[in-house]
């Protein structure tokens, strides 16, 4: 039976971070990490997913009770999406799903929404269904939504487009920008962050402090569209300086911690032109740009403040097909 490969990459927020949940722009990059799905027809009446480094090991499910029962947490997304694949286009037998990942879920570089793009188009392309890419964001967030309750689509806008891409409204504007490159810098905290807990807090705090936490989103969309502009012209010192201004937003929103601040700031006294937290904030990894001469000693002094260094390339390839075979 025919197998269907396709892969998604992972992706680092830049700019724009919690203020996109609120309608405003943000600016995201897809990373030259991927997550690769398999995926062929069984001839049964039920899935059954193998996903060796998320601990499972030939999970399965009837078709017909997709979504129903206790849906273990790492194949929330997969089979969510099965379901709702299943609501519009009809399995009409099982699927045998495997995925495989180039990297750390623990990064926060966005395996779920990789994962779920990826299947999505192996799905569509099992059975033969043109899908745009606008098609395939809406059934993708729609999932995303249905499995955390929230979230921007940011990362399935990522791993859909690839590049670097201009982002907001829940997808109205999903624009591919036209970055060259960016010399980037990544630090992982060793510390796993959980986004919705995280997005929950600055609810909370938005609550309690509407004008405030409004106003630090609109200086956040502020960086946003200067740095667009400084992305699109290869502007590195411009481009750290934002980082370092959006990154005090950021912590007025409470969304900072003492490991990214402590990376964050030896990054800074290495030599980066700037640095600030990048996705939900309270571990995951930090970003900082640097000029090409100053990337050793920039590395150097994140590890030196206990960061893990991420060798990561950005502007990556969105969502595409690997293999096909028989
Ligand atoms: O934690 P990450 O890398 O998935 O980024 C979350 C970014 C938020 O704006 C906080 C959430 C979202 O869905 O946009």
């Amino acid at each position: 039976m025919e197998t269907i490969t396709t892969s998604a990459p992972g992706k680092l927020m830049l700019f724009g971070e919690h203020a996109v949940i609120y309608g405003h722009p943000c600016i995201v990059a897809a990373v030259d990490q991927r997550i690769r799905v398999s995926t062929r027809f069984n001839g049964k009446d039920e899935v059954v997913i193998q996903a060796p480094q998320m601990g499972l090991d030939r999970y399965h499910k009837k078709i017909s009770d997709l979504g129903k029962q206790e849906v273990p947490k790492p194949v929330r997304f997969i089979e969510v999406l099965l379901k709702n694949f299943h609501g519009q286009f009809v399995l009409e037998q099982g699927v045998e799903v495997t995925t495989k990942s180039d990297f750390s879920a623990s990064y926060g570089f966005g395996s779920s929404a990789a994962v779920t793009v990826a299947l999505a188009s192996g799905l569509s392309k099992l059975k033969n269904i043109e899908l745009t890419k606008r098609d395939l964001f809406k059934l993708c967030y729609k999932t995303v939504l249905d499995v955390q309750g929230l979230g921007s689509g940011f990362d399935i806008a990522a791993a859909i487009f690839g590049g670097v891409v201009y982002f907001f409204g829940g997808g109205e504007v999903i624009e591919e920008l036209n970055v060259s490159s960016l010399p980037l810098v990544v630090g992982y905290t060793g510390i796993k962050a959980d986004t919705p807990t995280l997005v929950r807090q600055v609810a909370e705090f938005r609550r309690k402090n509407v004008e405030l936490v409004d106003n630090i989103f609109k200086y956040i969309e502020d960086m946003v569209k200067r740095a667009r502009i400084a992305l699109e012209t290869s502007n590195w010192k411009r481009i750290g300086m934002l980082m370092t201004k959006d990154q005090m937003l950021l912590s007025q929103l409470g969304i900072s911690s003492e490991e990214l601040e402590r990376l964050i700031e030896a990054a800074i006294e290495g030599g980066a032109y700037g640095a600030k937290l990048s996705g939900a904030g309270g571990g995951d990894c930090m970003i900082a740009v640097v000029d090409e001469s100053k990337r050793g000693s920039v590395e150097q002094a994140i590890q030196e403040a206990k960061g893990e260094v991420v060798k990561v390339g950005l502007g990556a390839e969105g969502v595409r097909l690997e293999l096909k075979d028989y």
